[in-house]
C-alpha cells in the first residue's frame, strides 16, 4: 500500500517485541482533526494498560503544526503508526479519499475492532470503511444530536451511530436519543467524557503556564472567542453580526481570538481583519492544547461555536456563550455554564451582560465527567472481547 509522500513508523523493535506485540489483540484508533486528538490520548493509554495493542491511524484531515502536531507532542500521544495524509478538500472528496486509503490500511493491518471518536469527516469515513469490511466498530461520543441536519457533523454522527456496535455516550441526552432511534440498550454504554479525562489530567500544567500573562492579560478580566463553524464564518451577514458584538465586548474587556484557518480566510475575504488594530481585540494564531486550556481557565467568559469548548468550559465552570441556535450537548446548559445566544449582535450582547451580572465560576460537573471515561471504555471492550475475538 502506498501513495505519494506516505509516512509509516520505521520498525525499530527487536524481534521478541514484535512477536509479543503480534500476539496481542490489536484495536485501531482513528483520528483526523483537531478535536479528535484530545479524545484519543486517554484511550491509547487505557487500552495499553489492559494489554491491548492500539494501532493509531491519523487520516491527515488536519495536518499542520498548529492544528495537529502540537497536540500529539503536548498530550504525549505516540507517533501515529500510519498517516493517510489526506489533507484538505471538499467534504465528499475528503470522505471518499479517507475511505479509499483506510480500506488499504485495514486490509494490510486488519484490526479486531476499530474505535472512532467525535463527529468529523474522518469519523464518518472510518466508520463506513470499518463497517464495509465487517470489522466491529466502537463510537466514542455517540448519541449527541443537534437535530440540525444542515450541520455536516450531525450527518456524521447519525450515520456513524447507526452502524456502530459499541456506542459510548458522554451525557444522558445521548443515551435517550439512541434509545429513541431504536438502538438496542445493550449496545449503549454511558461512560462519561473522554475529553474531560484529558482536561483533568492536564489542568495543573495548563494553570502553571499562566498563558494570559504572556498576552498582557489579567486572569478573570478578559474574554476568549473561537469561531469556525461554516454557518457562522462562511456567511458574511452572520460573521459581521458576530464581530459587531465582539467589538462591543472588547470596549468593556479585552477579547482574545485564536483564529481557526477557515475563519482567518473568511475574515480576510470579507475585509473584517481591518479592525484588528482596535483596542482590546486580539486575533492570534490557533493555540496548542495547554495554552488554550490555560487561556480558557483564567478567562471571565468564553464565546464559541465549538462543540468541545462548551464541554471544556462546563468542566472548568467558566461562563460560556454558544454562538449557535442549538447544541448537541444540552447537559452543558442543564447543569453546566453554557448559554445559547445565536449570532445576532443584540442577543450576544444581552448574554454577555448576564454573564457580567453573574458569578465568575458557574454550574457543576455532569455525571461521570470524572477523568475515568477512557478506562471504562477499555474495560467494556475487554469484557465483550468474546464478541469480536474470532471476527478476523
Ligand atoms: C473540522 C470538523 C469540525 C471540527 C473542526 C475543528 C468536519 C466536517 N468538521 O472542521 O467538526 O470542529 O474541524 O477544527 O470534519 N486547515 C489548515 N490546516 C489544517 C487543517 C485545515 O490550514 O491543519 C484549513 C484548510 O484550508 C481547510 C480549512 O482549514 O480548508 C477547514 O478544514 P476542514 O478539515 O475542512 O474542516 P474544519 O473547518 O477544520
Amino acid at each position: 500500500m502506498s501513495w505519494p509522500g506516505m509516512r509509516t513508523q520505521p520498525c525499530a523493535h527487536g524481534l521478541d517485541k514484535i512477536i509479543a506485540e503480534r500476539s496481542q489483540i490489536m484495536i485501531s484508533l482513528v483520528a483526523g482533526a483537531r478535536p479528535n486528538f484530545m479524545k484519543i490520548a486517554p484511550l491509547v493509554r487505557a487500552l495499553q494498560e489492559l494489554g491491548v495493542r492500539p494501532r493509531l491511524v491519523h487520516t491527515g484531515q488536519h495536518y499542520d503544526e498548529r492544528m495537529s502536531r502540537t497536540f500529539f507532542r503536548e498530550l504525549q500521544i505516540p507517533e501515529p503508526d500510519v498517516n493517510l495524509e489526506v489533507g484538505s478538500g471538499t467534504d465528499v472528496w475528503q470522505i471518499s479519499e479517507i475511505m479509499r486509503r483506510l480500506a488499504l490500511e485495514f486490509t494490510e493491518n486488519r484490526p479486531r475492532a476499530v474505535l472512532v471518536v467525535g463527529d468529523v469527516n474522518s469519523t464518518l469515513a472510518a466508520a463506513l470503511t470499518t463497517s464495509k469490511l465487517g470489522i466491529p466498530l466502537g463510537h466514542v461520543e455517540a448519541g449527541l444530536r443537534s437535530y440540525d441536519r444542515t450541520m455536516p457533523e450531525e450527518i456524521n454522527r447519525i450515520v456513524t451511530d447507526s452502524i456502530s456496535d459499541w456506542l459510548f455516550t458522554s451525557e444522558a441526552s445521548a443515551e435517550r436519543n439512541l434509545r429513541r432511534e431504536g438502538v438496542p440498550p445493550e449496545r449503549i454504554h454511558p461512560v462519561g467524557n473522554v475529553m474531560i479525562d484529558t482536561l483533568l489530567s492536564h489542568l495543573d500544567r495548563a494553570k502553571a503556564l499562566r498563558f494570559c500573562e504572556k498576552l498582557g492579560l489579567t486572569a478573570g478580566q478578559y474574554a476568549v472567542l473561537t469561531l469556525h463553524r461554516p454557518s457562522n464564518v462562511d456567511s458574511r451577514e452572520q460573521l459581521e453580526s458576530i464581530m459587531r458584538a465582539v467589538h462591543g465586548v472588547s470596549e468593556q474587556m479585552p477579547v482574545v481570538f485564536p483564529m481557526h484557518p477557515r475563519t482567518a480566510a473568511r475574515m480576510q475575504e470579507f475585509g473584517l481583519l481591518r479592525r484588528d488594530g482596535l483596542n482590546g481585540f486580539t486575533p492570534i494564531e490557533p493555540q496548542g492544547y495547554l495554552a488554550m486550556l490555560s487561556l480558557m481557565e483564567a478567562s471571565r467568559l468564553v464565546m464559541t461555536d465549538s462543540g468541545g469548548i462548551q464541554e471544556e468550559t462546563t468542566a472548568l465552570r467558566v461562563p460560556c456563550l454558544t454562538l449557535r441556535a442549538n447544541t448537541e450537548r444540552p447537559v452543558t446548559i442543564d447543569v453546566g455554564s453554557n448559554q445559547l445566544v445565536g449570532w445576532r449582535t443584540e442577543d450576544i450582547l444581552a448574554g454577555v451582560q448576564r454573564v457580567f451580572d453573574g458569578p465568575r465560576r458557574i454550574g457543576q460537573l455532569p455525571d461521570n465527567w470524572d477523568g475515568r471515561s477512557a478506562e471504562r471504555i477499555a474495560q467494556i471492550m475487554q469484557m465483550t472481547r468474546a464478541d469480536y475475538r474470532g471476527s478476523s
